[in-house]
């Protein structure tokens, strides 16, 4: 099995998502369960964004002892040297520098030529690595920058003295095919890649950061960057809950295996909804309220005789205490029974009939049927007969 580092970038990209901001104190929180989640890095922040960034990343870095604490920084010195103020006490500082690669963004966003772009990463670089032993560089909109372009100033970026590659998919333009190959171009064409790690950062504005994320992966990647629920700008991030999950539960297909205590994951994603006000929508993978939740009779019958009749994921494994047969319309007798027997009632044959008809009849006028419904149905039933 070959270790996949985890970058995770909730308080940064996450924080990024419209509506959130988060104070000190709640950066402070998460990165604590962050650290407990068992993530291999964590980007606290952009300090030079705002005074109240640069605090919050201050009071990370001199907390957090046992993961990586990162902020980013653009190529510009001030940055650098504003993000080594806020990071200096870090018993494992890292820098994040990162600059645009694509046409349109050296264009019309930076107004620069490409030699311009490489001659400024590469000194960014070696400025950064001054006071950063750990440094990472992201082409950001690598996906749609030249790729012989890309791999010359990698090549550049890497002898400067980067230690951590990484490219982007910042607008969440690639596919798993497309992506997996630039990997493996990268892989294959770069003379120095070898030196560094190579990461993967994908935006899911298609759908498809999972599994861009995974082609990452397959074809070289040996890191990935993503956020808690999937928050981020736009359509987020990749969900690292989602990919972690992914990659244990298909680990007879895919011989890689991250660091994190995948039981605490429900915990991580219920701090990190409830600080950034940013709700889980009820069926999103691993931490939607009804991601183990059973409502058709043919599948709650399954699942009384054996859960992984219609489970792949126990809930224990991600930190959600029990699955849930949700008792609506298409449920059938063999969930309510139960339901009802969790109350201490038993039925007769003729008993349960009775009541499962009224059960019924009400989930006509109710979507969900709660424990006081069924208590009330059960107690006429026995008080009646
Ligand atoms: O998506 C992106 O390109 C970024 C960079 C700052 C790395 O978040
Ligand atoms: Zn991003």
């Amino acid at each position: 099995m070959s270790q996949i580092k985890i970058f995770d970038t909730t308080l940064r990209d996450g924080e990024q998502s419209p509506g959130v901001n988060l104070n000190k104190q709640e950066k402070l929180e998460i990165a604590r369960q962050l650290e407990r989640f068992g993530v291999d890095r964590m980007e606290a922040g952009f300090p030079a964004s705002s005074k109240g960034d640069f605090e919050a990343v201050k009071a990370i870095a001199d907390t957090i002892k046992n993961t990586s604490v990162i902020a980013l920084a653009r190529a510009v010195k001030s940055d650098i040297d504003i993000a080594w103020d806020a990071l200096k006490g870090a018993e494992k500082p890292a820098i994040h520098v990162f600059l645009a690669t694509s046409p349109i963004h050296m264009t019309y966003k930076l107004k620069k030529t490409p030699e311009e772009v490489m001659e400024t990463a590469a000194s960014m670089v070696t400025y950064a690595k001054q006071r950063f032993s750990e440094v990472e560089w992201s082409a950001e909109d690598a996906t749609r920058s030249d790729w012989n372009f890309l791999a010359q100033i990698i090549e550049k970026v890497i002898d400067a003295g980067a230690t951590v590659i990484n490219l982007p998919d910042t607008v969440g333009y690639t596919t798993p095919k497309e992506y997996g190959e630039l990997f493996r171009f990268i892989r294959e064409t770069v003379p120095n890649i070898d030196q560094v790690s190579l990461s993967c950062h994908c935006h899911n504005d298609l759908g498809l950061a999972v599994a861009n994320s995974i082609a990452a992966v397959e074809n070289g990647a040996t890191q990935v960057e993503g956020t808690i629920n999937g928050i981020g700008e736009r359509a987020g991030n990749v969900s690292l809950e989602e990919l972690a999950v992914a990659l244990k539960i298909r680990s007879d297909f895919y011989p890689y295996e991250t660091g994190l205590k995948l039981n605490e994951i429900k915990r991580t994603s219920d701090l990190v909804s409830k600080l950034t006000g940013m709700y889980v929508q009820a069926n999103k993978a691993i931490v939607g309220r009804n991601a183990f939740a059973h409502e058709s009779g043919i599948h709650q019958d399954g699942v009384l005789k054996n859960a992984e009749t219609y489970e792949i994921i126990t809930p224990e494994m991600v930190g959600v205490s029990s699955n849930n047969l949700f008792l609506g319309k298409h449920s059938g007798r063999h969930a309510f029974k139960d339901r009802v027997k969790e109350f201490g009632i038993d039925f007769t044959e003729d008993e349960l009939k009775q009541a499962f008809d009224q059960f019924k009849k009400l989930t006509d006028h109710k979507k969900e049927v709660t424990d006081d419904d069924l208590y009330t149905i059960a107690m006429e039933v026995k008080t009646d007969s």
